[in-house]
Formats: structure tokens, sequence, C-alpha cells
């Protein structure tokens, strides 16, 4: 049967919503009634394409890992898609933050964004300069999340303390984090990773609905870098491995 307005249930007509979608990167799209999420009052619909990924990963993790009242979070790529979501989150939940970034301006964001302290990646001594930012009696982080990967992930397990958990969820360097896990183990570090952010519909529906609601009040803010039409993904996908850009950089399919 061809598909359009005959096919919605009347309730669904005009409401603005968003989906996963299988075939994205289209000017149009089918998406079943169950998997749809509608977009609040006070949220426009960049906000939410911003979010309909990121938003739902960042309150995910910060579930997993627990993050509460107190805890030393340490978020590495804080300046991109989901950093700027966990830090906000981070602090909404009265965690202290430090956050990783590359460069004044990214870390002068992500600090406006909630962060108690910021650390700039490009600095050979950064790993000692968060280990000093995140304090407390043993230093260190009492959550490391890591959506950078590589290296730089890496050279983050030292600073976990004992009994501390860590999300190595993040690949952009090229991989995941290459973690020590005798060490971790050794430490009573719980370590998390790509497959432990893989959702259900259920925490699909709710961790989607949760970012949507915190954006519509104002308490979440989505942070996007650039808007481009969808016939320049190429550019925009250039943008983002240029890595000048804060942010999620959302598609925008212009109606004709
Ligand atoms: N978004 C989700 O829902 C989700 C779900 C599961 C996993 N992940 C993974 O989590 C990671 C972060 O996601 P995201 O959406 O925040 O990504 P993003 O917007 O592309 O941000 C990546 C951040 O990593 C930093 N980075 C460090 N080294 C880099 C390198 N060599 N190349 C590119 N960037 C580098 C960049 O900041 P600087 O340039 O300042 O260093 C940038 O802020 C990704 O690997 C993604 O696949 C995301």
């Amino acid at each position: 049967m061809p598909w359009g307005r005959a096919c919605v249930p009347g309730e669904w007509l005009g409401r603005r919503v968003t989906s996963y979608v299988t075939g994205s990167y289209a000017e149009r799209a089918v998406a079943a009634v169950s998997a749809l999420t509608v977009v609040p009052d006070g949220l426009d619909l960049r906000g939410a394409a911003a979010l309909v990924h990121d938003g739902v990963t960042a309150n995910g993790l910060l579930d997993l890992t627990a993050v509460g009242p107190g805890d030393r979070v340490l978020i590495l790529g804080a300046s991109g898609g989901m950093g700027t979501l966990l830090v906000q989150l981070a602090h909404e939940r009265e965690a202290r933050v430090v956050a990783v970034a590359r460069g004044d301006a990214k870390l002068a964001l992500v600090r406006d964004l909630g962060a108690d302290d910021v650390v700039d990646a490009t600095r050979d001594d950064w790993v000692s300069a968060a280990r000093k930012a995140l304090g407390g009696a043993v230093e260190g982080a009492d959550v490391v999340l890591d959506g950078v990967g590589g290296g730089l992930g890496a050279a983050a397990l030292p600073l976990t303390v004992d009994g501390g958990r860590f999300s190595a969820h993040g690949a952009p360097s090229g991989g995941f984090s290459p973690l020590d896990t005798e060490e971790a183990t050794r430490r009573g570090i719980e370590l998390f990773g790509i497959a432990d952010v893989q959702f259900g519909p259920t925490d699909l529906r709710r961790f989607t609905s949760d970012a949507y609601a915190e954006a519509a009040t104002g308490r979440l803010r989505p942070v996007i870098g650039e808007v481009f039409p969808l016939e320049r993904a190429a550019q925009a996908h250039a943008a983002i491995e240029g890595r000048g850009l804060v942010g999620k950089v959302v598609l925008e399919v212009v109606q004709v």
C-alpha cells in the first residue's frame, strides 16, 4: 500500500516527532508509531536532531556509571556532540566535572556548559593537570567517560581511582582505548564499552524523552556546531573530520 497522510493515524498528523530510522540521509523516511518520540513545545527540531542519538547515549552512560552527587567525573572529548551533553548532565547530577578538550575556544565552551575545571588535551602534561584538577584525598576520577579512545583514553585509566568506573565508548581517534584490563581488575575498576550502550526500545524511549524534556525547559542545551543542507553531506563529514567544529553537526532537509 502506498504510504502517505492516509496511512497515518489521525492523532499523529501534524505532530513533531523523531525516530531512529533505517535509511536516513533521506528526504523522507518511514517509522513505526511505536518508535516515535514527540518533540515537546520549547524544543526546536534542530535541537531534537542534535539530541536524538547523543542525548540517549549521554543519559544512558550516566545511569550506567551511576554518576551522582560529589562524584569526580573526567570527560574526554568534552566539546563533541555527546561530550557537550555529558558535561551538562553530569553537572546537573551535582558531580564535579573536569572536561578535556583541545584549544581555548573549546575549553571556554565546556566551562560555560558547567565544567568545574578544564584541561587542554594538547598539553604534554595533561594527565597530571587533570589529576590535580580532579582533586580529592586520593587525586583522581571516580568516573572516566572516554569519548576519544586511542592513546588519550588509555592514558586516563591511571587517573581512575581504585573502585572507580571507566567507560571506553568512543573511538574518533581511530580506535577504542587499549585498556590494561589486568590493572583494572587488580584495582577494582569497573570497565564499560560500546556494547554496554546499546539500549532496548524501553530505555531508548525513556532516555530520548528525558533529554527532550530537559532541553525544552532550558536545563540542557543542545550545542550545534553547524547545519548543512542534505546535499552537502560530504562537506559535513569533512568538517567533522577537520575537528574545527564543536557539538553536533546537523543535516537539514530543505522542504520544496
Ligand atoms: N553519540 C552517540 O550517541 C554515541 C554512542 C556510542 C558511542 N559513541 C562514540 O563516542 C564518541 C564521541 O561521540 P561524539 O558524538 O561526541 O563525537 P564527536 O562529536 O565527533 O566528538 C568527538 C570529540 O573527540 C575529540 N577528538 C579527539 N581526538 C580526535 C581525533 N583524532 N579525531 C577526531 N576527534 C577527536 C574531538 O575534540 P577535539 O578536536 O577537541 O580533540 C571531538 O570533540 C564517538 O567515537 C562515537 O562513535 C557515540
